[in-house]
């Protein structure tokens, strides 16, 4: 991140505290960008309402035994995500490593607070927080409270948080004591105009990866505009799109990739909603000025790339299509052009169910916030710092999708499958599409692809990309992008016998097993056996890659068994792929038990716990087991590695 600027940084938390004068770090561990969004809330709040200096600090970007240094009279917060498989993110696995290695330090000095974000659907709900506080109580250091835990299963991350952070600022206020001071925003970021600057300075679309700590290439590989080879879709139902887009690495010998392993595609937001904002804003005029980012308040970092416009900022860098914060609906009132939207969003943000109702009937984001509150009134925005836009929204994240196809079929060019996901609003009157961000992009490229021209209706809701500038993605059939290893990962031998379960798209790493082992049987390698399962909506809709399959399993032979589930090829009768496990459980459970088999899950963590059920029953009745030694076996079966899940949701 901003190589340029913290080359010559201090690793040394400590020091960097002492030199820019602050008095709590919040530390973050973030993947997809929620758990740094609350650090640097949090670190922006703590001044405005209490007059105490905080800064919030990627982990990654401190050596982790510098922690012990920080003097008594300074807190640390700990604001951390647990990621797929209880695991940490990869900007904590420098910190994680540490805590794990470490016999000798002492924490005696170090006061903290802690809040995890998880979900409750996925097995270790909120183990890293848990983990690290474990090991920071171990070396000595002293919680001010109890460990503050957010939900996802439930939605409720925003408000948990909100209700945490009070009690974090009561504590403060009690140790420090200060008294609370009236909130009113204080920019920690300047947007300086730059006429001077040319278009080959400005940053105009190429992704800001950030490098996480001194060894970013064990996780993710660099970001490169990949051409598309070619893209299909593959669902055949109208209104819903599932796409195959095979991205071509040739002309990028740094990017590598294994079978089972995640891309991460960058996405863009779509014309309609950037253009929204800059009109809500009053921005029309400005949108392409040149603008320089620096910090306001010493030791803030600058989130986004710099110098860039108005425009790019919008398009590529940050997160206007997310729902607004309640929190953020509270600061905005101060700014209202007029009295009423100053009422309207002074009650919305004191009101979490009016809030959480508004959600629930109307598509909002800032743009439609803003144009909601003066929706009576002839009246923009125009007053809003633009600081105050910039520090509220999120930074643009990539979405990560499991590759589809093997490395060693095709090492040069990989592929993914990516159904488009969006979701629905019931107003009363008429329904409203919020489309996936994502998921529309991945569409309108292929879209693209196919007809030579992105200004497309390629979704119902009629979404069209930026079309010109030297980042015109969509015109030059390229997707910016880049890898993610996983430990999803088939055996190393192939003779190991290997039982698959996927519902929709979770075929996808599936198919990339498949052709490997399709590969290795044509150069007369021993195959084992290959069980796999597949559930999806009815054959002739979202069977998706079935004719592929179809010849695989002529080359395979016996060794592949395909068991499909149709959940709605009856009427009233599901069949999920759960079902069909239990169908099959006494062949499932003796390939488990006699060993030298792989179980692998791909798809829903509903579905993933619902086939974890059905399988342990299965074993129990086989093995005549209790829960605890199910439990046992299941524990070492995935520290082997010969349980996996790919799973989200
Ligand atoms: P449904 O949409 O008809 O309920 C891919 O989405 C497939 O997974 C669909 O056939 C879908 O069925 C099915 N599916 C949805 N929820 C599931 C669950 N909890 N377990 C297994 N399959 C599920």
């Amino acid at each position: 991140l901003d190589g340029k600027q913290s080359q010559k940084a201090t690793r040394n938390i400590s020091q960097k505290l002492e030199d820019v004068g602050k008095d709590v770090v919040v530390f973050w561990g973030s993947q997809s960008g929620t758990a740094e969004g609350f650090a640097n809330r949090l670190a922006r709040e703590l001044p405005r309402r209490f007059g105490i200096n905080a800064m919030a600090a990627d982990l990654s970007d401190f050596d982790p035994e510098t922690i012990a240094l920080i003097p008594q009279t300074k807190f640390a917060i700990f604001i951390m995500s647990t990621y797929g498989e209880g695991d940490p993110t990869d900007n904590t696995t420098e910190f994680w490593t540490f805590l794990h290695r470490t016999s000798i330090i002492s924490l005696e000095g170090l006061r903290y607070f802690a809040f995890g974000l998880g979900n409750k659907n996925y097995k270790y709900y909120n183990r890293v927080i848990d983990v690290v506080t474990e090991a920071l109580d171990k070396f000595g250091a002293h919680a001010l409270l109890p460990v503050g835990r957010a939900d996802d299963s439930l939605g409720t991350t925003e408000e948990d948080f909100l209700e945490w952070k009070e009690s974090v600022f009561a504590t403060l206020a009690t140790e420090l004591n200060v008294e609370e001071e009236n909130p009113v925003f204080v920019p920690t970021i300047k947007v300086v105009e730059n006429d001077t600057l040319s278009i080959i300075d400005l940053n105009l679309g190429e992704p800001f990866q950030r490098a996480h700590g001194k060894k970013p290439a064990a996780v993710s590989s660099p970001v490169r505009p990949l051409p598309i080879k070619a893209s299909r879709e593959l669902a055949t139902s109208p209104d819903r799109h599932c796409v195959h887009m095979e991205l071509d690495l040739s002309t990028f010998p740094e990017i590598k990739y294994k079978t089972g392993d995640h891309v991460a595609v960058w996405p863009i937001n779509p014309d309609s909603e950037v253009h929204r904002l800059i009109k809500i804003l009053g921005l029309e005029q400005k949108q392409t000025v040149p603008v320089v980012l620096l910090p306001h308040v010493p030791g803030t970092k600058i989130q986004v790339p710099t110098p860039t416009t108005i425009l790019a900022l919008f398009q590529y860098y940050l997160e206007i299509c997310a729902p607004v914060s309640r929190e953020t609906v509270h600061y905005l009132a101060q700014f209202a052009p007029t009295p009423n939207a100053k009422k309207i969003l002074s009650q919305l943000g004191k009101d979490k169910k009016a809030y959480s109702s508004l959600l629930l009937v109307q598509h909002i984001n800032l743009g439609r916030l803003l144009e909601y509150s003066v929706a009576d009134e002839c009246a923009n925005w125009e007053q809003l710092p633009l600081s105050f836009v910039i520090e509220s929204l999120r930074t643009m994240q990539p979405r990560y999708y499991s590759i589809s196809s093997s490395s060693i079929v095709q090492p040069r060019c990989l592929s993914l499958t990516a159904a488009v996901l969006d979701s629905y609003i019931n107003s009363g009157n008429s329904i409203e599409i919020v489309p996936g961000l994502a998921t529309n992009y991945i569409l309108a490229l292929k879209n693209s692809l196919s007809a030579g021209s992105a200004q497309l209706d390629t979704h119902p809701a009629g979404l069209t990309y930026p079309l010109s500038g030297p980042n015109d993605q969509l015109q030059s059939g390229k997707a910016y992008a880049h890898i993610r290893k996983s430990k999803f990962k088939l055996p190393v031998s192939t003779s190991s016998n290997i039982i698959m379960i996927a519902a929709g798209t979770g075929i996808a790493p599936f198919r990339g097993f498949l052709q490997e082992r399709a590969w290795f049987k044509t150069m007369d390698q021993k195959i084992g056996n290959m069980l796999l399962f597949y559930g999806c909506r009815r054959p002739c809709e979202d069977y998706l890659y079935c004719d592929e399959l179809d010849s695989l399993k002529e080359t395979l032979g016996d060794n592949l068994s395909i068991i499909t589930a149709f959940s709605r090829q009856e009427p009233n009768h599901k069949v999920y792929v759960q079902y069909r496990i239990r169908e099959n459980a006494q062949q499932l459970c003796n390939m488990l038990v006699e060993g030298n088999t792989y179980l692998y899950i791909c798809g829903s963590t509903n579905m993933a716990r619902a086939v974890a059920t059905e399988v342990g029953d299965g074993l129990k009745a086989k093995c005549n087991w209790g829960d605890s030694e199910l439990r046992s076996w299941m524990e070492s079966q995935k520290k082997r590695g010969t349980w996996q899940e790919d799973v989200w949701g």
